[in-house]
């Protein structure tokens, strides 16, 4: 059953009722297991810590976790990197620990997704170890693309692919110069990373990689996770010969480059990764109850974005679209309108993000001159955020992301109105990023820092022992939760309310219509619920405010005390109901 309505413009904003898959509109919360809560007091995030604190999340309101790789990792790439798919790092526990976790979330009624890192291997695998032992030609170097390189030796890359990361997607390995014993000293064949040099990418189309990859999925399905997050899901298929493709792409937004005159990536969105997950869905729809997947793909547009999720495929993919539009009515109008289309016509929920462990927390963006994407990471020397401007909006788009039809993921400390960490020092950067484009981009860091749970506590309250493996700015403190519980006004008391809300008018499963409103700086939408109940969910992005109908009560207001004079002023969302 759907309720069909239509904006002026015509364009379709209809959303399906009456489904019962809990994904369809679940609200997910990110946990980025090394910043989470540290429970051995090293000053790493670790498995217990999280479950000891699985309480704030059942109490937020949220319906899942997301967990960032816990897995045997040397830690290059915050465990992207991952050298064994079935154990977990012991910088985060055991895989009892694991389970422990899974079930104490379970009894909280919270889902729990893994992540899974397919298109890459950490260089310490013992795959990857045994393809540079065995040499070219070697079923061992078949799981990897081991090519040789061009020029007369073999000098040059075998072609002209960057990294995500900065630099060349190509690394020159050495070869024993004969038979095993002897020395590596031979300069050899070239293996390539579409990130770093510690991430060698996997051949999907060798069956064997094929093979591992379902019964990694197996084992963690056994041990009850909910499903997976797939990493790079764009990426496990390559076009054939590898083509040379001299633009770069970006983390989250991808390539952006004009498809007029640039040639599509070679290595990004080829139809045949398709296939793999439609073989993984088989094997997820065998277990009950429902598992899904996730797919992390940064594809061009939203039609691309929603074969990944055509009923035979994955449950949901991350609008990074959404995440990147600035802050602009129009502009979010549009990205909304074109994300619901997308993904209707295939029948599959619209996955919403702002923030995640890749992007500057929205706190920030949105309170930089510039906003959309945003840099990769900012500088103490780079112009700052404007933090007020950046809280305010930030709390305005989630709340109108969290009154759209379909799921939501939230990035951990968000709920708190977490800035990033805009003044780390060069010397404690972890992320590739930063020494890959030698020091151009900061990376990621900054939006990776521990949070904070007490705010008189040491670390506030993230590790016993007062150690955290970044340093916490000195804003976290009076952002940590037991500051804001029960304060109103408090952004972790705006985020409780708005979930409560949510699930209780079915908002994740209501029909979406655009209230007509001459103003640019306006978006207006009435969010019909399953049983008739009207939300108007109103958004200002700047000018002078909208003017509330007359009879229109205030719900919630993503600014403490906006509406209660009839007007929503900019830079805020509101939620309201009809008086009558
Ligand atoms: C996307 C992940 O979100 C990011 O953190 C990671 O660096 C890359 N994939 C490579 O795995
Ligand atoms: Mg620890």
């Amino acid at each position: 059953m759907t309720t069909p309505t239509t904006s002026p413009e015509g364009l379709e904003l209809s959303r399906p009722h009456g489904t019962t898959d809990w994904w369809r509109d679940a609200v997910v919360y990110q946990v980025y297991p090394r910043s989470f809560a540290d429970g051995d007091g090293d000053g790493i995030g670790d498995l217990p810590g999280i479950t000891s604190r699985l309480d704030h999340l059942a109490d937020l309101g949220v319906d899942a976790l997301w967990l960032s790789p816990f897995y045997r990792s040397p830690q290059k790439d915050a465990g992207y990197d991952v050298a064994d798919y079935r154990d977990v790092d012991p910088r985060f526990g055991t895989i009892a620990d694991a389970e422990a976790m899974i079930d104490r979330a379970h009894a909280l009624g919270l889902k729990v997704i893994v992540d899974l890192v397919p298109n890459h291997t950490s260089d310490q695998h013992d795959w990857f170890r045994a393809a540079l032992a065995a040499g070219p030609g070697s079923p061992e170097r078949d799981r990897y693309i081991f090519r040789p390189g061009r020029g007369t030796n073999g000098e040059l890359p075998p072609n002209d692919w960057g990294s995500v990361f900065g630099g060349v997607a190509w690394t020159r390995v050495s070869e024993r110069a004969d038979a095993p014993g002897s020395a590596w000293a031979r300069d050899g064949e070239w293996y390539l990373h579409l990130f770093d040099t510690s991430q060698p990418d996997l051949d999907w189309s060798n069956p064997e990689v094929r093979t591992e990859f379902e019964s990694i999925l197996r084992f963690w399905l056994d041990r009850g996770v909910d499903g997976f997050r797939v990493d790079v899901a764009h990426g496990l298929v390559k076009a054939d010969g590898l083509p040379d493709w001299q633009w770069h792409s970006e983390m989250v937004s991808g390539s952006a480059v004009d498809p007029e005159t640039v040639p599509p990536a070679p290595m990004w969105d080829q139809d045949g990764v398709h296939e793999i997950y439609r073989s993984w869905r088989a094997i997820l729809d065998t277990y009950s109850p429902v598992r899904v997947l996730v797919a992390e793909a940064w594809v061009d547009t939203d039609e691309r974005l929603a074969n990944y999720v055509r009923p035979d495929e994955m449950h949901q993919a991350f609008n990074f679209h959404f995440l990147v539009t600035p802050w602009s009515a129009g502009e979010l109008r549009t990205a909304i309108a074109r994300s619901l289309a997308a993904t209707e016509f295939v029948g599959a929920p619209t996955t919403w993000v702002q923030s995640n462990h890749d992007v500057v927390r929205h706190a920030s963006r949105l309170g930089l001159a510039e906003t959309g994407k945003g840099p990769n990471g900012i500088f103490a020397t780079d112009a700052q955020p404007d933090a007020d401007l950046g809280l305010a909006r930030a709390r305005a788009v989630t709340l109108l992301m969290l009154a759209l039809p379909g799921s939501a993921y939230l990035y951990q400390g968000e709920e708190l109105g977490l800035p990033e960490h805009t003044a780390l020092p060069d010397a404690v950067r972890e992320d590739p990023a930063f020494a890959r484009t030698k020091g151009k981009e900061a990376g990621r860091d900054g939006c990776r820092v521990p949070i904070p749970w007490e705010s008189d506590a040491p670390a506030y309250g993230f590790s016993p022992t007062g150690r955290s493996w970044l340093p916490q700015p000195a804003a976290y403190g009076e952002l940590a939760p037991d500051s804001q519980r029960g304060v109103e006004g408090a952004t972790l008391e705006m985020y409780r309310t708005a979930l409560r809300l949510r699930r209780e008018l079915g908002l994740g499963r209501a029909g979406l219509a655009e209230l007509p409103v001459a103003d640019e700086n306006v978006l207006a939408l009435t969010a019909t619920t399953a049983d008739g109940r009207k939300v108007h969910v109103v958004t200002v992005t700047g000018g002078t405010g909208f003017e509330l109908p007359a009879g229109w009560g205030v719900l919630l207001a993503s600014t403490p005390g906006a509406g209660s004079d009839g007007r929503v002023p900019a830079d805020c969302t509101v939620w309201a109901v009809d008086g009558d």
